[in-house]
């Protein structure tokens, strides 16, 4: 049960509020909380308050499972309105971090000591609100209008270090936060209190932060919305200014999107609750990597970020001399970015060997050679034969089998799939394909690696393409149809970029290379799997030796332009390959096609078990192939338009193109039931 304690010592009223894990203000603390600013009040024997939080940190913001739901009284602004109130003074006593809410009951309070490290942040907007408890009017008038703006735009959290030089607090702690805060309270004995509401109103404009926020996050709606509550602090008295605040924050919480970014976030918690495994991880130190190019480079410098031991092994000199200077590469550009001290740098680089015997005493192998079954599975017979009992032996591959890479060990239970994205060191998803023989220690192991590695990891079982490549290659063969049907690729980029992702799927390909797709056009042809239409177009485009942004040109010219051109011979290749008359498809109509083919084959991944439940499967969208956050994941997104419009849509297609088009059974289902992919997680979570 949640408590807010309350003690006195030497004259301080200690208020204490205890929510494991993250101290959130739910409608009990919030009670707690003005209960206990009440007695304050009344208490003859305290002359200060300080305002604490249990555990790891002070108070992690709003309790984010009461959005959507009826209000609960007392609201949050009214109980740091209370605390703001009160005539004897109240400081605000904070470590770990101070977000949302937390943060807004901090600056309700008159004085702020922070321990070092502390990050103070309000990062509501990336949850599709605005800070609805004073933020935007008490952030400005204390530390300014720019500085308060930029903190609320991109929610993004500072440290207490530079927290006390923007005045967001008042002093750092030395040594024990609890003694520096009760010593700072013997100070402010007989203070009046100093109350950020009465500070003058700040001055300015955010017209310029607004535009570039704007651009920055298309198609979002709380980040301009937040910077538009901010700027009522320079027009509008306290009061009136917070009565805006709330309700441009009703508006917000009412959208779609923050239905969606609140899905995204506690679906980033949920994956990694994989239903029925309870397994202990095995212990990870030392991480051997198999081959040394676009990926074995990435993972490799992803380990050595995280700290841990890495062994590289290439077929020869020439390909470790590659790595060598690709991973270089990667932590010299950590370095650059922040996200690396020089000093740590200097300290990280792996073992290199040509042998794989140097693998005999890592923890985990991960193999990324080339893509060829043959090839995998020697490398695999290899490390049966070098590594240690009871090391992990797991394979990068994008489409392979897991099960058969697995059989060429003997040792199958300890063989998973981690299947990394480019680049391995920045992307965060991680699919850990468990094959039919995967112990479930190793799985948990693939979940505890990604962890230390700052990554997403979802379980995806075995077939073509697991999850999220298996769901690409049915909306990408949608583009391609629409394509052959007659819609320009530009258009289709346009639309889908209009969706929300950052790309088309046509600058997809020339990022990735169209020699990808054609390798595995033909790979599918040469195993006999159906083809349908085939994108002859994309085969023509290979063949003149436009293979994308590696070769200047792929479906985009960027010889000229870096961003890359649309090109009128792209359009006469693509008019060429079509076999009927060419036919118009609006955005409108393009965004369905792409979306039902994304939705009606993740619902056969949710069927067949490859993905356990429909939000691993947002959580693959979203981290992996660039799925706009605040449509929570192609599920969630099918859930808001309701199924049933989906099931319309695929039928209509399907009546044009039924080998395609087969609705899937689960989406016709939960359709005709009037059910929701929503109700599949939540039976599987329980
Ligand atoms: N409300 C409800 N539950 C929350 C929560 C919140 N604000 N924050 C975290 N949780 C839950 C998580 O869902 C998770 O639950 P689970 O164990 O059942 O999966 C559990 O607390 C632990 O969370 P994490 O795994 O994320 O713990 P970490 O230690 O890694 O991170 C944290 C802690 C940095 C506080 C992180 O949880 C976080 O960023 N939380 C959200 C903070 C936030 O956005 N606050 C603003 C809320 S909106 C608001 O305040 C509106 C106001 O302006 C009116
Ligand atoms: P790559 O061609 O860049 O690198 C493969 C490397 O493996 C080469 O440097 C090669 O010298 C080395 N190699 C080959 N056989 C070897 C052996 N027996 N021993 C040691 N090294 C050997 O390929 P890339 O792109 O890094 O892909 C590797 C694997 O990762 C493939 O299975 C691929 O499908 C998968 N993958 C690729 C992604 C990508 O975006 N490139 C994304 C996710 C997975």
């Amino acid at each position: 049960m949640p408590e807010v304690h309350y003690e006195t010592q030497d004259g301080i009223a200690v208020i204490t509020v205890e929510n494991p894990p993250v101290n959130a203000l739910g409608q009990a603390v919030r009670a707690g909380l003005a209960e206990a600013f009440d007695r304050f009040a009344a208490d003859g024997a305290a002359q200060v308050a300080v305002l604490m939080g249990a555990g790891r940190l002070f108070l992690g913001g709003a309790d984010i499972t009461e959005f959507g739901k009826a209000p609960l009284a007392p609201s949050l602004p009214d109980v740091i309105a209370g605390i703001e109130a009160s005539p004897k003074p109240v400081l605000a006593a904070i470590h770990g971090a101070a977000l949302g809410g937390g943060l807004e009951v901090a600056l309700g309070c008159h004085w702020r000591i922070a321990a070092p490290g502390t990050r103070l942040g309000l990062p509501e907007v990336s949850l599709g609100i605005l800070p609805g408890a004073g933020g935007t009017q008490r952030t400005p008038r204390l530390i300014g209008l720019e500085a308060a703006g930029r903190m609320i735009a991109s929610g993004k959290p500072i440290r207490a270090e530079e927290a006390v030089e923007s005045g967001l607090i008042d002093r750092l702690a030395g040594g024990d936060l609890r003694a520096a805060a009760l010593a700072f309270a013997a100070e402010l004995k007989g203070e009046a209190p100093r109350r950020t509401r009465d500070l003058p109103a700040p001055q300015g404009d955010l017209s310029d932060l607004r535009a570039a926020t704007a651009a920055k996050t298309p198609g979002q709606i709380a980040p301009v919305t937040a910077l538009d509550a901010v700027m009522a602090s320079t027009r509008l008295p306290f009061d009136d200014g917070i009565a805006e605040e709330r309700r441009l924050f009703r508006h917000l919480l009412d959208t779609p999107q923050r239905a969606g970014l609140i899905h995204a976030f506690f679906t980033d918690r949920a994956v990694a609750k994989v239903p029925g495994l309870d397994a202990a991880p095995r212990a990870i130190d030392h991480v051997g990597v198999v081959g040394g190019g676009t990926m074995g480079a990435g993972i490799a410098t992803a380990c050595l970020l995280a700290g841990l031991r890495v062994t590289l092994v290439e077929r020869n000199a020439e390909g470790l001399d590659r790595a060598r200077a690709t991973i270089d590469g990667n932590l010299d550009t950590a370095v650059q970015r922040g996200k690396l001290t020089a000093d740590k740098r200097a300290g990280l680089a792996p073992a290199f060997a040509t042998e794989m015997d140097a693998l005999a005493e890592a923890d985990i192998a991960i193999e990324a050679v080339f893509e060829a079954m043959d090839v995998k599975r020697e490398v695999f017979a290899t490390l049966d034969r070098v590594c240690k009992p009871g090391a992990v032996l797991a394979t990068n591959t994008s489409y392979l089998d897991v099960n058969e890479i697995a059989v060429a060990t003997d040792r199958p239970a300890d063989v998973v799939g981690l299947h990394f994205f480019s680049p391995a060191h920045v992307m965060k998803l991680l699919e850990v394909v468990v094959t039919d023989a995967t112990a479930p220690d190793v799985t948990a192991t693939g979940f505890a690696l990604a962890k230390r590695l700052g990554k997403i990891a979802v379980r995806a079982g075995v077939c073509d393409g697991f999850i999220g490549n298996r769901i690409l290659s049915a909306y990408r063969a949608a583009a391609d149809r629409m394509v052959l049907d007659g819609a320009s690729p530009y258009a289709i980029d346009a639309a889908i970029r209009d969706f929300g992702f950052p790309m088309g799927p046509y600058q997809v390909s020339d990022l990735a290379g169209l020699d990808i797709g054609f390798m595995t056009r033909e790979r599918l042809k040469a195993e006999g799997a159906p083809q349908g239409r085939r994108a002859t177009f994309a085969d023509a485009l290979y063949h003149a030796g436009r293979l994308g942004r590696k070769t200047g040109k792929g479906y985009y010219n960027y010889t000229a332009d870096k961003r890359g051109a649309e090109d009128p011979e792209v359009e006469r290749i693509v008019a060429e390959s079509r076999t009927g008359p060419a036919r118009a498809l609006d955005a409108d109509e393009i965004t369905r096609r792409y979306m039902a083919a994304m939705v009606n084959e993740a619902a056969r991944v949710v069927a067949e078990g490859i993905a356990a439940r429909p939000l691993d499967v947002d959580a693959v969208l979203l981290h992996g192939y660039g799925f706009p956050r605040w449509k929570g994941g192609p599920m969630h997104w099918a859930d808001a338009q309701g199924l049933d419009t989906i099931l319309a849509d695929i039928e209509r297609f399907a009546a044009e193109e039924p080998d395609f088009w087969q609705p899937a059974p689960l989406l016709r289902d939960l359709a005709r039931e009037g059910g929701a992919f929503a109700d599949l997680n939540r039976k599987d979570t329980a």
